[in-house]
């Protein structure tokens, strides 16, 4: 029996180090952007976790048992190759969070040069709680560099169109929701 959930069992029947990743966020609601970053982290990674942070003090559009919902529904529909790729959430620090799910590493999509600054000053301050695990960071097709969930709720909540820029099943939830 494998004990270790780092290792698993490949189609020859060979042990080998799996290559766990964390790809956290709010997914409040999961964009196409998101997913084309899944995707191109199943490249990488032969298991992907999908961590939502429950923020108590934030009150979100989707509930995060909502957010679980919608994402394991997409998922269903986007090509992930061999990759595995898990729904989960998380409280307190990410580090811990990955530590605790033996993660390598921790993905996070860059759209511009407006989110590196956020970015690389959380990355650091992962990298300084915990130096073992890295930060890998992917960029979306450029037609998602624009796309955030912020905007897509601002431009649905003021009754524009955001066809194209989230899974047909999220805006669906987000008009049932109205
Ligand atoms: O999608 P978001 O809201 O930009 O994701 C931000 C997230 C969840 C990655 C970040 O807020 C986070 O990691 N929160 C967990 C708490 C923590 O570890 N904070 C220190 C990070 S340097």
């Amino acid at each position: 029996m494998v004990t270790c959930p780092r290792l698993a069992v490949n189609s020859e029947g060979l042990l080998f180090n799996m290559r766990r990743a964390i790809y956290p966020g709010s997914f409040d609601p999961v964009t196409n952007g998101h997913l084309d970053i899944i995707q191109r982290g199943c490249k990488l990674f032969d298991e992907i976790i999908i961590a939502i942070l429950i923020h108590p003090d934030k009150t979100p559009f989707f509930s995060v048992q909502e957010r679980k919902e919608i994402l394991a529904d997409v998922l269903k529909d986007i090509e992930q190759g061999g990759c595995t790729v898990v729904v989960d959430s998380f409280e307190g620090l990410l580090v811990q969070y990955a530590a605790d799910r033996e993660a390598h590493a921790i993905v996070r999509g860059i759209r511009a040069i407006s989110d590196y600054e956020y970015e690389l000053q959380m990355a650091l301050m992962n990298r300084r709680l915990e130096p073992s695990l890295e930060t890998v960071f992917m960029m979306p097709a450029e037609a998602y560099s624009y796309v955030s969930s912020r905007l897509v709720k601002e431009v649905f909540q003021l009754g524009g169109n955001i066809a194209g820029l989230v899974p047909a099943v999220v805006e669906e939830r987000m008009r049932q929701k109205k």
